[in-house]
Formats: C-alpha cells, structure tokens, sequence
C-alpha cells in the first residue's frame, strides 16, 4: 500500500495499522459553527448553492483543516442530493431543515423513480471533488460519504425531518414490499454514485446512517444493514487497484457493532452511548471504530474536553484501529476555538498509546 498520501494516519488506523498518534475528523467540521463558513454561505444566499457550486464547496471543505490540525477532509455535500437528483425536489428550509416537494408515497411513486447518472445528475459533487483532490495537494485523505438508503428513504417518505417516523414505519410493517422496492433503488444509487466518487478520486467513504436507531434489530438487520450491505459489496477499488477503506456509522446501534462489522466495513462509527472500549473487545481487530465523544463534550471549558478525550482514548487502550471523532456532528453553537483544544488533545494525548 504505498498511498501518496503525506497524512495518512486515518487510512493506516481504517486499515488497523500503527499510527504515531491518533487520527482525528469530526463530522460536520465543516459548517456554522464556523464564522467563514456562515459568510460564505451568506454570499451564496443559501445551502444548496454551496453544495451545487464546486469552487465553493471546496473552500468550505479547506475552511476547517486551515484552522486545525485535522486528519481528513470531507467532501462538502448532503446525503439529500441523491433523492434531489432523483427528482424530489429538495429544499433546505434555515431553522427547519431539509423539505421534498415531492415525498415519495406510494408503489406508484417508487416504481417511478429513476437511479440517477452521477456523471450528469450529480455531476457538480464529481466536479466538487476533482477540485478539491489538486487544492488539498495530497496532504490529507479527501472522505466521500452517502446516505445510508434507509436514512435516506425516512427523508424521502417523510418528506423533511420527522419526530414519529409514522409514514416510514406504517410502510415497514404495512407494506414492507414497497419499502423493499424503495429500498433497492436507493441502493442502486448510492452504489452508483460512491462509485463515481471513488472514480473522481476519495480516499475513503462513510455512509451516514443516522436513523438505523429508529429500528428494532431485526428490522434494522432487514431494512437497513442489509443494504448498506449490498452498497459495500458493489464498491469498486481505486485508481491504484485498492480498496477504498469504507465506515458506516449507524447512530444509536452500537449494540449491533459486531453485526456491522460482519457486513464488510473496514470500521464502525459509534456515537457517545457505547463504551467504545466494551465495543473493541467485542469486535477485536476485525474492524477499526470510529467515535466517540459526546458532541456536547465541545460545550465545556478547556480542561473537561482534555479530560473527556483522555476518557475515550483510555476505553479504546492501546490497539491500532481508532479514529477519533464525535459521536455526531459538531454543533452549530460550538466555539471554534473548543475544536482547536479537541484536536490538539487526541495528538498529544493519544501518543502515548502507540509508542511500542
Ligand atoms: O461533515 C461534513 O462536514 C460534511 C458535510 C455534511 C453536511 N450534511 C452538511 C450540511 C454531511 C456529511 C451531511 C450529512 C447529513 N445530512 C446527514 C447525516 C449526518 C447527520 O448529521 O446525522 C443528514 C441526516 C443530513 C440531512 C440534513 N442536511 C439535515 C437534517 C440538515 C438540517 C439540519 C441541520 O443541521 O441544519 C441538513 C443541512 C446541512 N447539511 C447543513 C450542513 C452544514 C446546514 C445547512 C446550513 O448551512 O444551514
């Protein structure tokens, strides 16, 4: 494996080799709690024209890593632009969030939608990257991401953020044929389209499965692990014939870690409600973890998120394969300057367990 990466402890530690320190991204480093990021997105006069504007979502991307000593980019998009491309219309409403114009609602509406060509339908996230692969020169691994297709589809069902998921879940157990069907194409284009991505050059991928805790475990082994499953077998090597190192991250399913694990993904993200180190004996060194600090962590002064760090880094102990991150994404309130002081403390406190 000789990546032309310089950084490359987050693909040394997905691949559970030995790292000087621990690897460290956060998911949302890139967005509000940034005064540059709320600038820029002012100019552009919303959301989605960031997204859809590849020059600009590459500054966004660059935004963090020039402020801290981050491990990885991640590609600045929206797990929304697969349904958006599939014809639904999407909106992102400020203080409200995301909004379909055209919820997906019955067999009719499903048989009906089409598996987007990223090339075309999705190419300004194709041009997005193969801007920021030359302006990131190499020095860090770019992440590529995607939905996972139930998260996606509780989006595309719902049409926009839910509190009882009624719809969705009438659809399991009411009709679980049509959530299949809804499920497959949803699939099919996420593989697609994480394809494209690897074709246009990420490092690796994380599917954001944020809703998997929604589900019982045997609904969510039936309707979501199982394909992002199927998504991963379907994932193609990169340009040098290696594979993409691939982390799914299902909020609030921790207890499912070793099913996760057994679904092919090279490492599991876990949120802040698992004991990362209970989790690691489980799985052992078949996959690397990803996580776990509580976002809320970033609300309190210095000395707490040194403490707090130095807590996860101590339950993982000293194996190889932990990437260090927040159980979910940063908070728009956060003070970036708590970002630095979470950063610099998993560098330095973390060396300690990989000297050998
Ligand atoms: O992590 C990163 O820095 C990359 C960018 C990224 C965004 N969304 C930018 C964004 C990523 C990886 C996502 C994933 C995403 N989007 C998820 C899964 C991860 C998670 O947070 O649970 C989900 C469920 C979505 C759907 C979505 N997009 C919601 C629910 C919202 C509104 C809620 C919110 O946080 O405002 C969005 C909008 C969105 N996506 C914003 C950002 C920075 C905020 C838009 C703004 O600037 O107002």
């Amino acid at each position: 494996m000789n990546s032309k990466i310089k950084n490359d402890r987050l693909l040394r530690a997905l691949r559970r080799q030995p790292v000087d320190a621990t690897p460290v991204w956060v998911m949302r480093q890139a967005g509000r709690y940034l005064p540059e990021y709320r600038k820029l997105r002012k100019q552009a006069g919303s959301f989605l024209a960031l997204c859809k504007t590849p020059d600009l979502a590459c500054e966004i991307t660059l935004q963090p890593l020039r402020r801290f000593d981050l491990d990885a980019a991640i590609l600045f998009s929206d797990i929304l632009t697969v349904p958006d491309a599939m014809g639904l219309g999407l909106q992102i409403i400020e203080k409200q969030g995301p909004h379909f114009e055209t919820p997906v609602r019955t067999r009719a509406d499903i048989d009906r939608l089409p598996v987007p060509d990223p090339e075309k339908d999705l190419r300004y996230v194709m041009d997005a990257i193969r801007t920021i692969k030359p302006a990131l020169a190499d020095a860090v691994p770019l992440i590529g991401f995607a939905g996972s297709p139930w998260t996606i589809a509780t989006y595309m069902v719902e049409g926009g953020p839910s509190k009882e998921y009624a719809l969705i879940k009438g659809m399991l157990y009411g009709d679980p044929e049509s959530l299949h069907s809804l499920l497959a194409v949803v699939s099919d284009a996420v593989t697609v389209y994480l394809n494209a991505q690897i074709s246009a050059g990420v490092n690796a991928v994380q599917i954001f499965d944020t809703w998997g805790g929604l589900l019982s475990q045997p609904a969510y082994c039936e309707f979501s692990l199982q394909y992002m499953q199927r998504i991963v077998e379907g994932l193609q090597a990169d340009a040098n014939g290696d594979k993409v190192p691939v982390i799914l991250y299902s909020k609030g399913c921790g207890q499912m870690a070793d099913r996760i694990a057994d679904a092919g993904a090279d490492a599991v993200g876990l949120d802040w409600t698992v004991d990362i180190g209970e989790m690691r004996r489980r799985v052992g060194a078949r996959v690397a973890l990803q996580g776990n600090l509580d976002p809320a962590v970033l609300y309190a002064p210095a000395e707490v998120i040194r403490r707090e760090v130095a807590g996860v880094l101590e339950a993982f102990g000293p194996h190889n394969g932990h990437v260090f991150n927040l159980g979910h994404g940063i908070q728009p309130e956060v003070d970036p300057e708590s970002m630095a002081v979470l950063v610099d403390a998993v560098h330095e406190l973390s060396r300690p367990y990989h000297c050998s």
